[in-house]
């Protein structure tokens, strides 16, 4: 038609496609050959740089080999290098390529998974993903898993799905429990849930960091008494912290007896019940209603994928499910799942595959070795770092991650806590390997956590080597 003008600018031919992603791997390849070389982290000048790169909105383009030297010449080295191997910091996790590549492949396909009937093939692969990670927690058949974008947004659809099964459209009344070591995505969650910050107890840990069990029993009894609806029971299975699993048999008991919902937030934890260690250490998991999970720390992911699981999957449906007339007819079928109907979202980006490819191309087997060397590598530098009559270990791993500070007789917690800052900085200073720190009770502490898969034994040694030469600095 006349005046009608078409821009084909977008629309890109076979070898302009095969170029683009040509020019972007010969730059990404080389980048994770050698991210064993490059420092574990600088972001030396990043404020600068971040401040440097405000503009306008593009008016001209730019070529592609300009932008990609932009971003691996001068943007991506001022970061933390959490991808990898002395990444040792907060929780790691790597990120696994074949991910990126699903991702290529999931974007350029663009399909829509929130409605089965739109991509009823790849919706129910994602489904299966979630059914494997049921599996892995010994989920009964009614179980769901859903993948979202991450642990805090896990934690926040538990909370939410725990409130519409549990109480009243008028639930301010509802006050829920949890550890002083839980991760704050749980407080944030539960405030964005519409409760009151004061309707979130937390109770006290004990000694290994555990929650108080006779205390969290006494607080319930106490709100109850109050008038208060205590309906929700928040354990750990790995804190972020110091990894701390709470005792999740014990808290399934009291949740049951009181009529409590159970959720356990397992999003470091989770995937190391494909060790044996790590079923020991999480009995009783399978008792919760839900549990958040996330593919992005402990199966190596790229960062954005996270999951909730929860035993019964209608508490889900119940929670999400709204109808409008202007979408297909969803869920005749009621073997297949409507993502969007258990779920917040609607348009989604097509998870399952990130997760799903993996795991199709090399099965679980090469996680699970992953997971049990991790295992054995905290278990290692914990053992060497006991033998430093300089450092005080004040958690030891139950799975992954180990707390310490500098052990300085006659000096109180204010310096030593400036000390163990100077040394933790030293270490960091030596660029081989990226440590991050915490507070418990007044006390700075030095955490490792040992998660990503590119993490071996040389690079804890390396690790040892600088801890010690930063003792040599900071203390004798
Ligand atoms: C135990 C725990 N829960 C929840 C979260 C929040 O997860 P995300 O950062 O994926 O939102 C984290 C993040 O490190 C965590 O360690």
């Amino acid at each position: 038609m006349d005046g009608i003008k078409a821009d084909y600018t977008l629309e890109l031919g076979s070898e302009e496609m095969a170029n683009l992603v040509a020019q972007a791997m010969a730059h990404i390849a080389p980048f994770l050959d050698h991210l064993a070389a490059q420092p574990a982290s600088d972001t030396c000048g990043g404020e600068q740089l971040a401040r440097s790169l405000r503009e306008g909105l593009p008016r001209e383009g730019t070529p592609f080999s300009d932008l990609l030297d932009l971003l691996f010449g001068r943007l991506i080295p001022k970061t933390f290098n959490t991808a990898g191997p002395g990444y040792l910091a907060y929780i790691p996790g790597g990120g696994i390529l074949h991910s990126a590549v699903a991702d290529l492949i999931a974007d350029s396909v663009n399909r829509y998974v929130g409605v089965w009937a739109a991509a009823p093939a790849l919706a129910q692969l994602e489904v299966n993903v979630g059914r494997w990670f049921c599996d892995i927690v010994s989920y009964p058949e009614e179980a769901l898993g859903l993948l979202t974008s991450g642990g805090s947004m896990s934690n926040f659809i538990g909370i939410v799905t725990a409130r519409r099964n549990k109480l009243p459209e008028n639930f301010l009344s509802g006050t829920l429990y949890t550890s002083d070591q839980t991760h704050y995505s749980v407080s944030k969650a539960a405030v964005l849930a519409g409760f009151p910050p004061s309707n979130v107890r937390l109770v006290p840990s004990d000694s290994r960091f555990r929650i108080n069990l006779e205390e969290l029993r006494e607080m319930i009894r106490h709100d109850r008494d109050a008038g208060m609806t205590p309906f929700l029971i928040v354990g750990n299975a790995g804190t972020t912290n110091t990894g701390a699993v709470d005792d999740l048999s014990a808290m399934a008991d009291l949740a049951e007896r009181e009529g409590m919902w159970l959720h356990v937030d397992a999003a470091y934890g989770g995937f190391f019940m494909l060790t044996d260690r790590g079923r020991q250490a999480m009995r009783g998991i399978e008792r919760a209603e839900s549990i958040t999970l996330d593919p992005h720390k402990g199966l190596f992911l790229p960062y954005g994928t996270g999951s909730l699981l929860v035993r019964d999957g209608s508490t889900l449906r119940k929670a999400h499910s709204v109808r409008a007339v202007y979408l297909p007819d969803t869920e005749h079928e009621p073997d297949l799942v409507d993502l969007s109907q258990v779920s917040p979202e609607l348009s989604r980006a097509f998870r399952g595959l990130r997760v799903w490819l993996p795991l199709k191309m090399h099965g679980i087997g090469p996680f699970q070795r992953n997971l049990e060397e991790k295992l054995q590598l905290a278990g290692w530098i914990n053992a060497q770092l006991r033998e430093i009559e300089e450092l005080e270990i004040v958690a030891e791993p139950q799975l992954t991650v180990l707390a310490f500070r500098l052990r300085l007789p006659g000096q109180d917690d204010t310096s030593i806590n400036r000390l163990t800052r100077r040394f933790m900085d030293e270490v960091n200073a030596r660029r081989r390997v990226y440590l991050s720190s915490t507070v418990i009770q007044g006390r700075f502490l030095v955490r490792i956590c040992v998660l990503s898969f590119r993490t071996h034994l040389e690079r804890m040694q390396m690790a040892l080597e600088d801890i010690k030469a930063a003792i040599a600095k900071v203390v004798r």
